[in-house]
């Protein structure tokens, strides 16, 4: 019996180089609405002191933006609402930072967070903490149309944005990984690339990398067949 050794270069995006238009994980919540007093929209006080270290995009009836307005203790469906101290970056400006104050009983800022923000034509994306203690969360606020791109709710912004979805932004933003598969038998090309790039998959779900990856991208650059010695 014979084995085949086959050696496959992929081509990855690299997590940490992906430009985070694209490589974010989206919040769905609709009770980060600011006008969701305490329990109004759900059953228990939300916290997001759990929420990974990450690029992340607000995507619900709720709320597309971080409110730019102060908001009192007890909105948001939480205690201490997170909101965004000045105002977001323009296009042009493209990524900033900001602060986000916390409000306590009596006081509008009884902690702040630094995060980036980067604009992304239709949309911000937002690169948040943990909040330090439960029962305080980021807020999403007035549905006010951005200034750029999408000009009617924010929703269609995929159409509209102004990154063409899932290209690589460089060279350094991209890895290649080289796999093995050792077969008994004769794989054609397309089953190889399917049995290589599931190993590659299982390789980094170990890993739990801080954004997804974008497995379309993936593609093998190298094709070796190594055929041992008998
Ligand atoms: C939020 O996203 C999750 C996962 O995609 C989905 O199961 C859920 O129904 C969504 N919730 C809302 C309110 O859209
Ligand atoms: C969220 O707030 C907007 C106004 O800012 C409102 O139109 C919308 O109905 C609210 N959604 C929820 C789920 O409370």
């Amino acid at each position: 019996m014979r084995s085949l050794l086959l050696i496959l270069g992929f081509l990855i995006l690299d997590s940490a180089h992906t430009d985070p238009c694209e490589g974010h994980t989206v919040l769905n919540d609709t009770w980060r609405n600011t006008s969701c007093r305490w329990t109004e929209c759900v059953s228990d006080l939300k916290c997001d002191n759990g929420l990974r270290t990450g690029w992340y995009r607000f995507k619900s009836s709720g709320g597309w933006k971080i409110s730019e307005i102060p908001v009192a203790e007890g909105h948001c469906s939480t205690a201490s609402p997170g909101w965004l101290q000045g105002s977001h970056p323009t296009l042009e400006q493209g990524e900033g930072s900001g602060t986000v104050c916390f409000s306590g009983i009596g006081n509008p800022c009884s902690w702040k967070q630094e995060i980036k923000i980067k604009n992304c034509g239709s949309y911000f994306v937002y690169e948040l903490k943990p909040t330090p203690y439960c029962n305080a969360v980021y807020c999403t606020g007035t549905a006010t149309p951005p200034t750029h791109g999408d000009q009617s709710t924010g929703e269609s912004s995929e159409q509209s944005s102004s990154v063409p979805a899932g290209s690589p932004t460089s060279d350094s933003g991209s890895q290649t990984i080289n796999v093995e598969i050792s077969s008994m038998t004769e794989l054609d090309d397309d089953t190889a690339k399917k049995v290589a790039l599931r190993k590659v998959q299982q390789m980094f779900q170990d890993q739990s990398p801080k954004q997804p990856i974008d497995w379309d991208q993936a593609e093998v650059q190298r094709w070796d067949v190594d055929e041992p010695d008998p």
